[in-house]
């Protein structure tokens, strides 16, 4: 596949992990399990077709709400991928970046995501950006608090250089697995002129191919960003 209209930055929301647990019969803990599975074949693949940026929302602030079980399996299991991971990345070239609120998360995790970041931080391939407690208006907000420390006028540029994302390119295609069409309060502010790519998928049932079709599909569009199909044709 050639690069020339592939995305510089692609986001993805990786749902359906809990339903594709469920329809085998199992606990949906089975089904995050199996969903890191998944992460590093998509990780890896991006990284081979020259994805400058990758953006996975792994657990958003509002999933502190689940149930205490399934929230503390999930923190265990983000110690383990980080540990088991970081060979992967470090083959790939693929330099780790967190983006969140890291700071709700326990010391121990707390602890793996610094560890993984820094031992990924010498690589200049693709930037795996892993989204943690993460909320879009949670960025804004940061974002804007940010700048009023330093600025007493807010512009859209002093904003997009404060968000989690800053100095990543814009964000070119969101794709979300699972069947549901909404974005769930990630990247809100950045996703503003993202194109958008809905599978039926399951996370885990999500695969190359699967990438595969959603990079054609997002090749064949013609972004045009205010502009007439003419003014961007020529
Ligand atoms: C996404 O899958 C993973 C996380 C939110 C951590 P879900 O767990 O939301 O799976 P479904 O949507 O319930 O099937
Ligand atoms: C979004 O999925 C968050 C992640 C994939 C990490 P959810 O399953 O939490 O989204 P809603 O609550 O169905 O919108
Ligand atoms: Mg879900």
């Amino acid at each position: 596949m050639s690069t020339e209209n592939s995305p510089k930055h692609l986001a993805i929301i990786m749902d359906g992990n809990g339903r594709w647990a469920q329809l085998k019969g199992k606990k949906r803990t089975f089904g995050h399990k199996a969903g890191v599975e998944k992460t590093r074949e998509i990780v890896e693949a991006c990284s081979k077709k020259g994805v400058e940026s990758l953006t996975l929302f792994a657990f958003s602030s509002e999933n502190w709400a689940r149930p205490e079980e399934e929230v503390s399996y999930l923190m265990e299991l983000f110690v383990l991928a980080l540990k088991r991971e970081i060979k992967m990345l470090n083959k790939n070239n693929a330099q780790l970046r967190f983006i969140g609120d890291i700071s709700g998360f326990n010391k121990k995790l707390q602890t793996s995501i610094a560890d993984a970041q820094q031992q990924t931080s010498n690589n200049d391939g693709l930037c795996l950006n892993i989204a943690a407690n993460y909320g879009g208006r949670w960025d804004i907000v940061n974002a804007v608090n940010k700048v009023i420390d330093k600025d007493s006028v807010i512009t859209e540029k002093s904003i997009e250089e404060n968000l989690s994302t800053s100095g990543l390119p814009q964000l070119d295609l969101m794709i979300r697995t699972g069947g549901e069409k909404r974005i769930s309060n990630f990247l809100i502010w950045q996703a503003a002129y993202a194109e958008l790519y809905f599978s039926d998928k399951l996370w885990p049932d999500f695969d190359e191919a699967e990438l595969d079709l959603a990079l054609s599909d997002y090749s064949a569009r013609q972004r045009r960003f205010g502009k007439t199909g003419e003014q961007v044709s020529v």
